[in-house]
Order: C-alpha cells, then structure tokens, then sequence
C-alpha cells in the first residue's frame, strides 16, 4: 500500500489549469471534505483486531509453531456501502508497523499487499493476483503449485506481512464445492507458512461469513461486523455523520430538521448503510458549496438525493409521505425497466427483484 504522495501527473496538471479559479477553489473544499472520515465504535473492535494481529506477528518467533489462533485472520463484513474499505485504508494509514519503509540500505518496503480478489476465482487466479500485486516478473506460465511456490518466496523477499483482500466474497461466490475447499486451505498455509509470518484482511459482504465457517478457517479468525444503522444507536451514528460533515468538515451551518423523522429518511435513502448515508450528506452538502449557500438544509438533501438516486419527484424519500414503501435502490427505475422485468421473470430473480 504505498502512500507517498506522488507528484501531480501532468496530465492533470493540465486540465486543473483550465478551471476557472473559483471552480477549483470549491472542488478542492468539496474533495478535502469527501477526504475527512469519521469515527464509530465499531473502529475500536476493528483497532482491537488489528492491534492482535500486529502484536501476534511481532512475537511469532517465539510462537512459531503454535496451534491455530484467532488473530491469523480478520474479516470485516458489511453490506455494500457500510464502509469497510474506507475504514481499513484508515486503520492502516494510522498504524506504523503497516506503512512504508525504509530499511538501513535504503530499499523501500510495505508490509501490506493489498488486491482485489480475483472473480471467478480459483487458487491459482488468487496467487496469480498476488504475485501481479508484488509486480513480480513472471517469464513463463505457472500451474497452481507453481505460482503458490512463487507467491510464498515473493512475499517473504517483498517482507509482505498483511494482505488486504477486498472483494474477498469473489474468492468463493462463483466457486464450486472442490474450489471452495481448495481456496480455503490456500488462506489457512498461507497464514501458517511456517518461516515467514503473514496475516490475511479480508473485507467483503455474503458470502464471505459463510465461507469463513469452513473448519480449516473458523479457528484462525476473528469477525468484525459493520451493521446497518437501524437501531437507535445507529440513527445516531448517522445524525453525527450529518452535524460533522456539514460543521466540521465543509465548515457550513446546519438547518436540518431536529426531528427524528429527518434522521430516519437519511437512514432510509441510505438502505441504512453508514458509508452510504455519509455519500448523500455530502451530495447535499456539495450542492451547498456550488450554490454559495452558508447554510445546509433539507432542500439540499431534496435536490442530492434526485442526482445521486435518479428518483422522480414523486419518489424523493426526502419530501413524500409514504418515503418508508419506497425501496432506495429501484429509485432509478421507469416505466420501460419495470415492462422488461415483466417480460423477463427470470433475469428478474437474477437482480433480487
Ligand atoms: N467512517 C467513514 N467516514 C467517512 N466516510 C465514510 C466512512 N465510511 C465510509 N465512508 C464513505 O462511504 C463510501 C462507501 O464506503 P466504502 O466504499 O468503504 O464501503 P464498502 O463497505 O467498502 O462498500 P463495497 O462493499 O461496495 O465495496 C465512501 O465514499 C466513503 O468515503
Ligand atoms: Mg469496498
């Protein structure tokens, strides 16, 4: 994960010197506050988990050959939208043992390899992408064991500690029964290669909990929940996300509603999805900042949520009565879309319709 920060490529050089100067001088508000992240409870189990994974690596010379252990894995799950990319770049961007580095010969190192996970996948696909991820030159192609054999050495030559595997539910949902299995053995040797300790993050939706069951995993890893923000606790989390982002953040003033009403139909546009909701604030927040308006209002999340779902006013969760019948994910939909599901039953139950 390198994250030095690279001089602006010309190319972009370029096209941020055609703006006009007040229109980059608002991007740059806009793109500084898109930047801010904002902090739950459920980041301190997530601290908790990494810390035990940092402190099971430091002493695994003296645990080498010890039993399977909890701290080998982590898997933060969530629907689409809950956050959980944002939140291990985060964590990790604060962690010291997992930035960058420079050894006494100068040569660079990250200790973190992170990739998406290949789809479909099968091992060989998944230790392909690892050995992409290392830049690792590959002259002729590998079999399976081929590639693990490379993948191993490259890891410990590259002083790889973590891999951050986003997507992770790719490494089994189009994968068969044989596949399945395999995939999971490949995780378990490689967070007990016994010279070299490596420890997997995995982020992804279902069915990666599933997944994680399977005997050979269900042991060596710890789970860390990104619920929806449904419960009284979560519309709180939302409503911060709203004071923050405004106040704090773009440095605007709030006229939200203070009424719990507002806050459920945030939630709701949101499909109660933390990332998700903190998306249409600052959608709404942006229209603030173009309109040269100090104050945040609810006209500001009426006007967002038309662009960022492609509603029609007649289904704006923001200004209709009965916003609870509305589902936020077929807001985009007209008359034509809902003729071709009629026709077309089964694609239909293909989209969860
Ligand atoms: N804690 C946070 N603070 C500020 N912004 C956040 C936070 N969590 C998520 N977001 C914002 O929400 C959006 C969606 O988050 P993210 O992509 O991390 O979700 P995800 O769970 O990884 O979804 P997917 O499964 O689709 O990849 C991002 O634009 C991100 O900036
Ligand atoms: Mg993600």
């Amino acid at each position: 994960m390198n994250i030095a920060t690279a001089p602006m490529h010309p190319s972009i050089a370029r096209i941020r010197a055609l703006q006009p100067v007040h229109r980059l001088l608002k991007a740059d508000r806009i793109a500084h506050m898109n930047g801010r992240y904002i902090g739950l409870t459920r980041d301190d189990d997530l601290a908790y988990s990494l810390d035990a994974m940092e402190t099971s690596i430091a002493v695994s010379e003296i645990e080498k050959f010890s039993a399977p252990d909890k701290r080998r894995i982590v898997a933060v799950l969530g629907e689409s939208g809950a956050g959980k990319t944002t939140a291990l770049f985060e964590h990790i961007n604060q962690r010291p043992a997992m930035l960058p580095y420079l050894d006494e010969d100068d040569n660079e190192f990250d200790p973190v390899l992170s990739i998406l996970a290949p789809s479909p996948n099968t091992p060989l696909r998944f230790a392909m992408e690892c050995i992409h991820g290392l830049q690792v030159p590959i002259r002729k192609k590998l079999d399976e064991n081929e590639a693990w054999d490379v993948l191993r050495g490259a890891l410990k030559a590259r002083r790889i500690h973590w891999i951050l595997v986003d997507e992770a539910q790719h490494a089994i949902d189009t994968a068969n029964v044989i596949e399945i299995t395999k995939i999971a053995n490949a995780f378990k040797n490689l967070v007990q290669m016994p010279d070299w300790p490596v420890r997997l993050i995995l982020a992804g939706v279902e069915p990666l909990g599933t997944f994680l069951t399977m005997k050979q995993l269900t042991n060596r890893h710890t789970v860390v929940h990104f619920e929806k923000m449904k419960d009284d606790v979560g519309l709180a989390n939302v409503k911060h996300a709203a004071k923050t982002i405004i106040t704090q953040h773009a440095s605007l003033r709030s006229a939200l509603p203070d009424d719990e009403e507002f806050i459920s139909r945030l939630a709701h546009a949101a499909d109660h999805d933390f990332g998700t909701a903190t998306q249409i604030v600052r959608a709404a927040t942006e229209k603030a900042i173009w309109n040269d308006d100090a104050v945040v209002s609810d006209e500001h999340f009426k006007e967002a949520y038309r662009h960022f779902s492609g509603c029609t006013p007649l289904e704006n969760i923001f200004s209709v009565a009965h916003w609870k019948e509305i589902t936020p994910r077929l807001a985009k939909l007209r008359a034509a879309d809902l003729l071709w599901q009629k026709a077309h039953p089964r694609q239909r139950e293909v989209f969860g319709l």
